[in-house]
């Protein structure tokens, strides 16, 4: 069968990368260990810190000064809590679940953009430098009022 000098070379390249990509595949996953993230990465559920907090509600407590941790909940139509107010400079943990479906979590001009599962708490943490308004919204599709789904962050200047 005569194969053109241009589609053979074609061919091999193609077939090479293929070669290639499989071997970085390999070598990825069995010699440096890097794996799709897992539940392990996931963060274990919040514990309640008292009476005072229970967690299956959300809320928003100061651990030292300029130090935060969210405790939200997700479900439809809404975020709990869905304003935080907290003074520039400060670094918040946000804590994470829903409490029905699938639902995101991105928080605008910030690293923080999260997969929200029931029964899994993820976990992002981020130091909000500049004062603002950042507003955070629900990125994954989650039925009729998923563009309702959102909330803001308040970071008032010192
Ligand atoms: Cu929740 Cu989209």
């Amino acid at each position: 069968m005569h194969i053109d000098k241009y589609e053979r070379n074609w061919i091999r390249l193609a077939g090479g990368m293929l070669v290639v990509f499989l071997l970085a595949l390999t070598v990825s996953a069995f010699f440096l260990g890097i794996q799709l993230p897992g539940i392990a990465d996931h963060a274990t559920p919040v514990a309640a810190a008292g009476g005072e907090f229970d967690v299956n509600r959300g809320w928003v407590r100061e651990l030292a000064p300029g130090r935060y941790e969210v405790n939200m909940r997700a479900r439809v139509w809404a975020f709990e809590p869905n304003e935080i107010r907290i003074p520039a400079g400060s670094t918040v943990t946000f804590y994470i679940h829903s409490d029905d479906i699938i639902h995101g979590f991105k928080i605008q001009d910030t690293t923080v953009s999260l997969m929200v599962f029931p029964d899994v708490t993820a976990m992002a943490t981020y130091t909000f430098e500049k004062p603002g308004e950042y507003p955070f919204v629900c990125h994954e599709y989650c039925g009729a009022g998923h563009h309702f789904m959102s909330g803001r962050i308040i970071v008032e200047a010192l």
